[in-house]
C-alpha cells in the first residue's frame, strides 16, 4: 500500500487519492443512493448534483439531521474557512457553495467560522493580516448568496469571548495525547495549536449561539442538532468533537464530506493557494482563466489527433473533465461529453473551451456579487442576532436546474 497523508493541513500520496480508503480509515459511510433519495424527500427537490455526482461522497450520521426536519425538530449548519490568503480560489468555493444550497433547500440556520486564529498559529502571516484576510474572506463569502436573515459569519478573535465556555469544557476533556494521536503534534509544536482543536469544536454545539437561537437554556439547546458540511480533511476536528459530545451531553454534530477538487496538475494533489500556476482564483480574469487551463490542466486525450480519434480520452485522468464533472450541472450534456470524449469524437481542446466558457462565467459572475458586498452587509452577517431556526417556506423552492436556468 503506498502513503496516503490526509491531515487538516496536509494532502498528500503517489497518485489518485483513494477516498474509499479514507472512509475505510475514518470510519465513516459512503453517502448511499438511499440516502439520496431521503434528501430528496424531505426537501421535496432534487438533491444537488454534487450529491448525486458522489463529490460530497461519504458522511456521518446524516440520517439523523433528516430525521430532526421531518419532525420539525431543529438543526442547523456549521461551516468554516481558514483566512490563509485574500483571494479564495475555486476548491475553496466547493463547501460554500454546497452550503448555500443546503440553506436554500431546508431553509436552515448557517453558522460560518473564520479561523484567523489557526492560521495566525500555523501560517507565517502576521495577526492583523489574519484578521484582515478573514474580512476580505467574508466578502467572498457573501457573495455565494446566504440569506442574510439566517447566516451568522463569525471570526474566532472577535467571537471568542461567547465561545469561550464551551471551548473550556471540550478543551477539558481533550487530553494531550488525543490531541497528539489525531493531529500529529509535537514538542517543538506551540501550544496555542494543542488548544486550537477546541475552538474548532465548539461551534459544533448550539449553546456558542445563545444570540442566534434566542436561549442560554441548555435543555433547548441540547436538542438543536449540527450538520457540518465540510472537505474530507476537517474530518479530524470532528471525530474528536463527536467523541466528546455525549460527555458535553449534546448530540453528536452529523457530517457530510466533500472530496478534494485536483489542481489544474491533476491526480492525488489538492488545489492549492501556495503553489502557483495550479489554480483558478476567484479574482482571475478572463483570460488568466483561459490561459491556465489551456496551459496547465492535465489532459487525459492522446498525443495525436489520429490517436485521440482511435482510442479516446483517458477521463480517468483528465482535468479538464473532472471539473466539468463539478461545474457543468447539465447531467445531459455532461453524458455526451463523457461518451464522445472518450470514445475519440472529441479532442482535449473541445473540452477545454467548454470548461473555460463555464468557469469564465462563473468567476464573473461571482466577482460582479462580490463587488456589490458592502462594509455594511459584512457587518450585518458578523454581528450576533436572533434567527428563526426554519424559514417558513410558502412554496417549493426551485431545483438546481430550475435556479441555473434562471440566470442564464
Ligand atoms: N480549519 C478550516 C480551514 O482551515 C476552517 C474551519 C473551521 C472549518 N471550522 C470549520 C471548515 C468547519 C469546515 C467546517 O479551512
Amino acid at each position: 500500500m503506498t502513503e496516503q497523508i490526509v491531515t487538516p493541513w496536509e494532502v498528500s500520496g503517489e497518485g489518485e487519492i483513494d477516498y474509499d480508503r479514507l472512509i475505510k480509515d475514518f470510519g465513516s459511510n459512503r453517502i448511499s443512493n438511499e440516502l439520496i433519495a431521503r434528501i430528496e424527500s424531505a426537501i421535496g427537490t432534487k438533491a444537488h448534483p454534487w450529491l448525486k455526482r458522489g463529490i460530497f461522497f461519504s458522511e456521518r450520521d446524516m440520517n439523523q439531521i433528516l430525521a430532526s426536519y421531518e419532525k420539525g425538530e431543529p438543526f442547523y449548519v456549521y461551516t468554516g474557512r481558514g483566512p490563509s490568503s485574500e483571494a479564495l480560489h475555486l476548491g475553496h468555493m466547493i463547501p460554500f457553495t454546497f452550503t448555500k444550497w443546503l440553506q436554500d433547500a431546508f431553509g436552515c440556520i448557517v453558522v460560518i467560522q473564520l479561523t484567523d486564529d489557526e492560521k495566525f498559529l500555523w501560517k507565517d502571516l502576521k495577526f492583523d493580516e489574519a484578521r484582515r484576510f478573514a474580512l476580505e474572506n467574508a466578502k467572498d463569502i457573501i457573495a455565494c448568496g446566504f440569506s442574510p436573515e439566517r447566516t451568522f459569519i463569525f471570526r474566532d478573535t472577535d467571537y471568542i469571548h461567547t465561545m469561550y465556555p464551551n471551548i473550556i469544557k471540550i478543551a477539558r476533556l481533550t487530553t494531550t495525547s488525543t490531541a497528539r494521536a489525531v493531529f500529529g503534534f509535537t514538542n517543538s509544536d506551540n501550544i496555542g495549536k494543542h488548544v486550537f482543536p477546541a475552538i474548532q469544536a465548539a461551534p459544533s454545539f448550539a449553546s456558542t449561539f445563545p444570540k442566534i437561537f434566542g436561549t442560554t437554556d441548555e435543555t433547548v439547546l441540547r436538542k438543536i442538532r449540527c450538520l457540518i458540511p465540510c472537505a474530507i480533511d476537517q474530518d479530524p476536528y470532528f471525530r474528536v468533537t463527536r467523541d466528546i459530545a455525549k460527555r458535553m451531553k449534546y448530540p453528536k454534530p452529523s457530517l457530510l464530506h466533500a472530496q478534494f477538487l485536483p489542481s489544474l496538475h491533476g491526480a492525488g494533489s489538492k488545489m492549492s493557494a501556495s503553489v502557483g500556476g495550479t489554480s483558478i482564483f476567484m479574482t482571475d480574469s478572463k483570460k488568466q482563466i483561459k490561459k491556465k487551463i489551456n496551459k496547465y490542466a492535465f489532459s487525459g486525450g492522446r498525443a495525436t489527433v489520429e490517436e485521440q480519434r482511435e482510442l479516446g480520452a483517458d477521463l480517468k485522468v483528465d482535468v479538464p473533465f473532472h471539473y466539468l464533472c463539478y461545474f457543468l450541472h447539465d447531467d445531459v450534456e455532461l453524458e455526451r461529453i463523457r461518451k464522445d470524449y472518450s470514445e475519440g469524437r472529441m479532442l482535449t481542446g473541445e473540452v477545454k473551451a467548454i470548461l473555460i466558457k463555464i468557469l469564465q462565467d462563473l468567476v464573473m459572475e461571482h466577482q460582479e456579487k462580490r463587488k456589490d458586498v458592502t462594509d455594511k452587509d459584512v457587518e450585518l452577517f458578523m454581528t450576533p442576532r436572533y434567527m428563526e431556526v426554519y424559514e417558513k417556506k410558502s412554496e417549493p423552492i426551485a431545483t438546481v436546474e430550475e435556479t441555473r436556468e434562471g440566470k442564464e
